[in-house]
């Protein structure tokens, strides 16, 4: 079979936050494509670069006091660590904003002009006067047109779900400033897709770009009528490239986003001496992107359409995936399920996730979920249970004879994995990765009974059954190699360990062909641990944490618009002196114990240190707000001296103070850090 020249991307992603757990699906699903090519023994370019562009950038910048370039640069770092962590095997990272994008942007932007391509019209969009900046939906709030409801983004409300325009909003304000905005006309370049109108529904529709519910998704919602125009360029203040002939004017980050993969292209072409039409330009060679359903619209119109327009190679596949649910939800701050690559990292073994995704990853646009359990409980049951044992029970016992000189009668069960090869590579092949990993563990699931029924942990015992001994771990060993061969697009780590036991490289995919015979075994060394329960919560433990840090530096950067309910609900009540305030001894206290009074729906019974031996017990109505072991070694403010008042279950010997009108809405009031017990609050 002639060897395939194919160029991969995964989305680059945007150089605004960390990597997490959501985004790692498609690094995965895209990484594991390209290994098994490479395998297979084609050519294969894998680029990559962050997506740098836009106005959330220039304010993420701007709140950390740093330049753009200084901002991305840091996260570009934070990304290819975090990437190298999973083992996604780019060969060029690079970044959209390069010399050579630049470059790339002004070519296509020649070739749409030349096309009479190019439209210019007046847009009216939401101005900051204060930050002097137009605003995106994201970055204007106020109250919903339709319920009233405060503190709603510019496009939909979060509460009763109604889309609307930013415009529309009642009392907006800019969330960068807090000045309400205005509106303010300005000049944008479009780009007039539906010139290529007929080339796209071609293209689209053709059954071999695309999975066929795209296809029907595109043909339902966008070319069964004129395509809209595509506008392209953002007036200043930008973070982007300027357009050359258009002063004041820069494309639009979608404009030279996906312009991206091909200038990352560019750098690796230079850095290894090689052409870039050789690539892009070149019938020969085949490109696959990989994306999320979100952006679908912008790889399948709009990027066909200036390939197309400019020269280019058109994709031979766009793999679109879905999105990621954690415990059946989304990925939740609170509940510590929206993990980071770098905290995962932190606790578990990246090919635990590789193989997990996998064995979930199917050539439909489906959501995968990760349930944490299931995860923990397939990783163990097959790759520890079934995989690695069959080398960790047998390859000691041949250490120092080494694999029988023939390869003995196994009752075809090494010539049966050999024979599955094809079909598993189909389904790697056509992004079915599910069905690839169901394929290899039912070879598995095969040598495990012969290895159990071979008992060889008995037959060593016996110095008559040396022969038999080395025999049943050649067999064994050689199922177990062929296994990994077919699971290291999966397992890079597992792998080089397999190679490192054999000293023979695994680096084909016909590897798992021919057994290996009359050589040596070196040192069995340990290689996948099994996941334990406490691993998991203390990832999303950590997660929690995270979230609460991140929240408490977020608040400073948003503008208040905080309702008057309260006040309308309790209005303040009449003056009293500095004397009477004073009347109130008010103290910093501990809660060491908490627990529920089972006769009161409302109380739980707390008790307070004031520091030393200073204790009091306190009856509070909080039982529907909290929980008691989370009160347990939290710092409270109480009414230290109020009345001691004898109740049904005992003695309250004071309050604690919270806010809020009742029930579940109960917020205790807590002292900043550094607050010790007993201090008193003036
Ligand atoms: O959706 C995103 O996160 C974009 N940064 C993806 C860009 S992919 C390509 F077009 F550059
Ligand atoms: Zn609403």
């Amino acid at each position: 079979m002639t060897e395939r020249r194919i160029l991969i991307t995964a989305a680059l992603p945007y150089a605004n936050g960390p990597i997490h757990l959501g985004h790692l699906v498609e690094y995965i699903q895209t990484d594991i494509w390209v290994r098994f090519q490479r395998l297979r023994g084609n050519q294969c370019l894998f680029v990559c670069a962050d997506d740098t562009h836009g106005t959330a950038i220039m304010i993420s910048a701007q709140r950390h006091g740093i330049t753009e370039e200084e901002w991305i640069e840091r996260i570009s770092q934070e990304h290819q660590h975090d990437f190298a962590g999973f083992g996604i095997s780019f060969d060029h990272y690079g970044s959209t904003n390069s010399p050579e994008n630049r470059e790339l942007c002004g070519e296509f932007w020649s070739a749409l002009s030349s096309a009479g391509l190019i439209v210019v019209k007046e847009v009216e969009q939401l101005f900051d006067p204060e930050k002097e900046i137009f605003l995106a939906d994201r970055f204007v709030k106020g109250t919903c047109p339709k319920c009233q409801a405060a503190d709603q983004y510019g496009d939909n409300c979060d509460k009763c779900g109604a889309t609307y325009t930013p415009a529309e909003l009642i009392d907006p304000f800019s969330t960068l400033s807090g000045a309400t905005p205005v509106l303010r006309k300005s000049t944008h370049h479009f780009v007039r897709l539906e010139a290529l109108h007929d080339f796209l529904n071609e293209w689209t529709q053709s059954g071999d770009h695309l999975q066929s519910e795209v296809a029907n998704y595109l043909k339902g919602h966008f070319l069964h009528e004129p395509l809209r125009d595509w506008d392209v360029s953002r007036p200043a203040p930008y973070f982007g490239f300027e357009i050359p002939d258009q002063p004041g004017n820069y494309w639009y980050v979608w404009f030279d986003a996906p312009i991206g993969y091909i200038a990352s292209t560019a750098q690796w072409c230079r850095q290894h001496g090689e052409n870039l039409e050789s690539w892009w330009k070149n019938p020969e060679t085949e490109i696959h992107h990989f994306i999320g359903k979100d952006i679908t619209y912008f790889h399948t119109l709009f990027w066909p359409g200036m390939l197309k327009s400019a020269g280019f190679n058109l994709p031979s596949k766009v793999h679109i995936h879905g999105f990621l649910t954690v415990n059946g939800e989304k990925m939740s701050k609170s509940k510590g399920t929206f993990v980071k690559a770098s905290t995962y990292l932190e606790h578990l073994d990246p090919q635990y996730l590789r193989y997990f995704y996998a064995s979930k990853l199917g050539p439909r646009l489906d959501d995968i979920d990760l349930n944490l359990d299931e995860f923990a409980s397939k990783v163990n049951s097959d790759l520890v249970g079934k995989v690695v044992n069959l080398a960790s029970r047998t390859a000691k016992f041949v250490q120092s004879t080494g694999l029988s000189t023939e390869y003995p009668d196994d009752q075809g069960l090494f010539a049966q994995g050999a024979a599955a090869g094809d079909e598993i590579a189909a389904a790697y092949e056509a992004c079915d990765y599910n069905r690839a990993v169901r394929l290899i563990i039912e070879l598995a699931d095969r040598a495990n009974p012969f290895v159990e029924q071979a008992e060889p942990w008995k037959l060593r015992k016996d110095p008559e059954q040396a022969d038999r001994l080395q025999d049943v771990c050649t067999i064994a060993l050689n199922l177990f190699r062929q296994v990994v061969v077919y699971l290291s697009p999966l397992l890079p780590r597992l792998a080089e360990q397999t190679s490192e036991l054999f000293g023979t490289p695994i680096e084909h995919w016909d590897d798992a062909q021919t057994p290996l015979t009359g050589q040596g075994v070196n040192k069995f060394k340990h290689m996948l641990k099994r996941i334990e329960q406490k691993d998991i919560e203390a990832m999303v433990e950590e997660s929690k944490n995270e979230i609460e840090s991140e929240n408490d530096t977020e608040t400073t950067n948003t503008p208040w618009s905080d309702s008057d309910q309260p006040l309308q609900d309790e209005p303040l009540a009449e003056t009293c002196t500095i004397d009477d305030f004073a009347k109130v001894d008010l103290r910093v206290a501990r809660v060491i114990e908490a627990e529920h009074v089972p006769e009161a729906n409302k109380l739980l019974k707390l008790t307070l240190s004031l520091g030393g031996n200073e204790r009091r017990q306190v009856f509070a109505g909080i039982k529907k707000a909290y929980e008691p072991e989370k009160l347990v070694g939290r710092l409270v403010v109480m009414v230290a001296n109020l009345q001691p008042r004898k109740m049904r279950f005992g003695l309250s010997e004071g309050m604690i103070t919270a806010s809020g009108p009742g029930g579940a809405d109960v917020f205790l009031l807590s002292p900043d850090s550094g607050a010790v017990p007993g201090q008193r609050v003036h």
